[in-house]
This record gives structure tokens, sequence and C-alpha cells, in this order.
């Protein structure tokens, strides 16, 4: 569906690279063109003098956890293809490409680590943690990308395949609900995104002997589901410890085995998400995390694996990009705020790839990863267009007789 909403409501060129990130290119004018993205690099637009100019990337994922609501990342998708297709119809003329990707596997919940396409453009995925990466199934990354009809010969090629070359972005922008309330309760229709937090997922196992819930006395107990309960409690007591409001954390994956009422539990597996703005706080969170994990399981006699997931650091938005946006939501005569983003998106690591901004937009309540998450039609319109307008300011170019900045362009959306 994507695919055909970027060729057929945008008219763009549609490429998709090893590992299933889907891109829709609008070649720039000044030259170069063609498909964007990926391995092969982008034919970016040439500024006639011979410099070879990069992509305005725009994207977010369609892809959700369970339970999820119907804004998270689809948002970004099909608004930034109306957002290229709005500037078609306004007879803009970009000097450089404009192309929109649909990332793949944002959220970690096939294979347990979030944003694994934009990792793999931004050369952040490394070879072992890839072909360690196994889903509910056991089937690896590189099976599973084969059989969506992606993947490679090899993983290392399928990496390849992926990675963004050199020069080939010059901007990324992220169009996303907020997924919290301070725009909708300040009435604000934009956030202007300053810097993205720093997310960390750790998996921890522990096992014991399980035994009869009847027979087998509570000295003789070793009960991996009560180690498990321990450790979530001290997850909620280290993030509370650090005193500041941008410390964050839950285990939102919490199962016990065998699972029967009659059972003392014999393996416990914990997903746990500790995330700060801050990232050597975040650190010491989720260090101390881990040392409670194995000093708990000593004292209460169960065994216990742990490891991190991912410790990403935070990203910053780059100050040119925030500019852009932030000048295109006064030109719309849209209200708007620098804030912070609690959550991580595939913008964190897009900015080691280009200066990345984000654009957001206000959701019911705040609420997000629910099945009521949800945007009003005029607050994702005014996303839209400050999200083209701003593109349209990074990329250069014209509309019609208009250069990008004049009065006339915002007229034009
Ligand atoms: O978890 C996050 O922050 C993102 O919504 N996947
Ligand atoms: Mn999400
Ligand atoms: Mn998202």
């Amino acid at each position: 569906m994507v695919r055909r909403l970027m060729r057929d409501e945008a008219g763009l060129v549609v490429r998709e690279d090893s590992v299933g990130n889907i891109y829709g290119t609008w070649p720039g004018s000044g030259g170069g063109g063609g498909t964007w993205g990926g391995g092969g690099g982008g034919d970016g637009g040439s500024a006639g003098d011979g410099q070879r100019l990069g992509a305005v990337l725009t994207g977010s994922h369609c892809d959700a956890i369970p339970l999820a609501g119907a804004y998270d990342g689809t948002l970004g998708v099909v608004g930034a293809i109306e957002a290229l297709a709005a500037l078609r119809r306004a007879g803009f003329r970009p000097l450089r490409p404009l192309a929109v990707v649909m990332f793949t596997s944002e959220e970690p919940t096939r294979f347990g680590l979030s944003c694994s396409g934009s990792r793999a453009m931004a050369g952040a995925l490394d070879l072992k943690v890839l072909t360690a990466l196994r889903d509910a199934n056991g089937t690896g990354y590189l099976e599973a990308a084969r059989g969506a009809g992606y993947g490679a010969a090899s993983a290392e090629a399928m990496l390849a395949g992926a990675r963004v070359e050199e020069g080939a972005v010059d901007y990324f922008l992220e169009l996303h609900i907020e997924q919290g309330p301070e725009l909708e309760r300040e009435g604000l229709d934009v956030g202007v995104v300053t810097a993205i937090a720093a997310p960390a997922a750790l998996e921890v196992a522990f096992r014991g002997p399980g035994g009869h819930a009847g027979a087998l006395l509570m000295p003789g107990r070793h009960d991996a589901g009560l180690a498990g309960a321990e450790l979530a409690l001290s997850v909620e007591r280290r993030v509370l410890s650090t005193g500041s409001p941008d410390t964050v954390g839950t285990t939102g994956r919490f199962e016990v085995s065998p699972g029967a009422v009659n059972s003392v539990p014999r393996a416990a597996t914990l997903g746990i998400d500790i995330r700060d703005t801050d990232g050597a706080r975040r650190d010491a969170v989720v260090a101390a995390v881990l040392d409670d994990a194995r000093e708990l399981a000593a004292r209460r006699g169960v065994g216990v694996d742990a490891r991190v997931a991912n410790q990403d650091p935070p990203a910053a938005c780059a100050d040119d990009v925030q500019a852009a946006v932030q000048a295109s939501a006064d030109a719309l005569g849209y209200s708007s705020k620098r804030m912070v983003s609690r959550a991580y998106h595939d913008a964190l690591f897009m900015a080691r790839v280009a200066p990345t901004g984000m654009v957001f937009v206000p959701c019911r309540e705040g609420w997000s990863h629910r099945p009521d998450e949800s945007a009003s039609e005029g607050a994702i319109g005014k996303g839209v267009r400050v999200l083209a307008l701003a593109m349209a300011e990074l990329a250069g170019g014209k509309f019609g007789a208009a250069t990008t900045g004049d009065e006339a362009s915002k007229d034009e959306l």
C-alpha cells in the first residue's frame, strides 16, 4: 500500500533496500535524481556547480507493538507522502532530491531490537548483534528478510545494501505524534523537537528448580517468579532514586513458566525499558539494575542471565533543521514550542547520518502505545503542512515563480 501511495499519490520513484526499508524519491531539479537510498547511495541533485546535493529525506515506520494505536509511525509515512504530493500540486520544483522512507522494524516487537532498519542505514547495526537476533519461532533476521523478498547472499551483504552512502542525505526530518500530553495540554499546534531521549532495553531471565505449590514448603523454594517481581520493583526504585522526572523505566514484558497456578515458577523472563534525556544518568540506572539482578538471584538461590539488548546515546536535533521547522510553523501561523522527545524514533539513528529534526503534533490525552491513541485531522493537517514547507526550505527550489521562503510559498500548500 505504501509503495502504491508513493508512486500514485506523489509520483515518486520507489526503491527498496536489502533490509526492507522502502524509499520514494522525487529527483531534484539540480541534476541527478533517479532512485535514492540504501547501499547504492542516492543520485543526489547537483547545485549546477558539480557539487553533489544530498536528498532531504523524511519518513517513519508502520510497524507496531501489540495492542498499539494507528498513528504512531504511520503519520510520518502517510503524512510525508501527502506532504510531497502537496508540494507537487503547488508546483514546487526542488533543487535537492526529496525522498520519503518507510523504515522497517522500528518497534522491537519481533526481534527485540528497536529501529533495526534505521540502525542498518546509519551503520549502527553490528553484524554479530544482527546474526544473533531470533524471533519467537527461532527465525533469524536474514531468513525473515529473504522470506519477505529482501535480504542478500549474506548478513554482511544485507547490511551493506542498507547502508546510506556518505553525502546521499543532506537533511532528515520526521513527522510524529508527540506520544505525550504537553502540546494538547498547552493548546499548541506543533512541537519543534530539540533532542531525542536515550533508550535502553535489558533482557533478564531467572531460573529456579520449580516444584509443587502445595507440598514444597517455603524454606525450600527458589521462586524464579518472585525474583522477577523483586527486580521489576527494583527498576522502579532505581529510576525514582535519580530524582529527575526525565528518568523513566518499566518492565514491559514479564513471563513466568510453566504458568500453572499450582507450580512454583521455575523461569521468569523480563523485558526492561529504561530511558533518560541524560545518557550517563540512564547508564547508572542500567548498571544498578544489573547489579540488583545478580545480588537478588544469589540471595534467592536462582540462576540469572542478564543482557543489554540496546543502550543507545541520546541525539540532538540540528539547529538548522529546528530553524526550518520553526520558520515553517511561524509562516503558517501555527503555535509551537521547542521540546524533547521522550520516545525514541528512527530519527535517533538518522541523526548519525545527517542533520536531523522532528515535527510533533498533539495526540489525544497524550495517549500512545494503546489502541485509543489518536490525533485530530486538524492537527495532522498542520503537521503535514509544516513538514512540507520545512522540506521545501531545506531542499531549495521554486514554487512556480516564488522561490522558497517567499511569501507565496506557504500560500501554495
Ligand atoms: O518506544 C518508543 O519510544 C517508540 O514509540 N517505539
Ligand atoms: Mn512506538
Ligand atoms: Mn514511533
